[in-house]
């Protein structure tokens, strides 16, 4: 019988007709099903709506997350671009940098001091808010409501002379 038929030969089959041992056999079953368990992007459960834009995105040179947080934006690029209008706050890994109300640059933790959820500047009162369970924090990191009790980390911005670059570093 010529099992060779199109499309009617199993892969276990198809391989044992190349004369491969079982231990060979075994290296192609556990390649496929590690291939199976990788997926596809697509494939993910819980897809991230508002992806980090980290390092190597467009606009950000450096080390956005981890303890040695040393990176620049520049502002010439859309979305930082935003950072140039007072207001406007934007997470770059794991660092939210805010252009304030009045008109000063601020970098703090994204990371609430409560429990570790992200927090988001606010320009409505010019202050750092947790929306988990309602932490706010003021522009350098002191916390002006609870249930957080510990200041926000907070990391030295400086601006370049024509204003289209921000350093920020631990
Ligand atoms: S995690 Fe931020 S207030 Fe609780």
């Amino acid at each position: 019988m010529n099992s060779i038929e199109k499309g009617s030969m199993k892969r276990g089959e198809f391989l044992r007709s190349l004369g491969l041992s079982t231990s060979t056999l075994m290296a192609f079953y556990c390649l496929g099903t590690t291939m199976t368990a990788c997926g596809s992007k697509d494939d993910d459960p819980n897809p991230n709506p508002n992806p980090d834009p980290g390092t190597g995105g467009s606009g950000i040179t450096g080390t956005t997350s981890g303890t040695a947080i040393n990176f620049t934006v520049d502002m010439t690029k859309s979305p930082y671009d935003e950072l140039k209008t007072a207001g406007n706050g934007k997470v770059i890994g794991d660092v939210l940098v805010a252009k304030t109300s009045g008109g000063s640059y601020v970098a703090l933790s994204k990371i609430c001091t409560h429990e570790g959820n992200e927090v988001r500047y606010r320009s409505t009162s010019n202050d750092v808010f947790c929306q988990t369970h309602g932490s706010t924090f003021s522009t350098s990191g002191a916390v002006t409501n609870g249930p957080a009790t510990t200041p926000l980390k907070t990391y030295n911005i400086t601006v370049s002379s024509d204003g289209n670059t921000l350093t920020v570093k631990a």
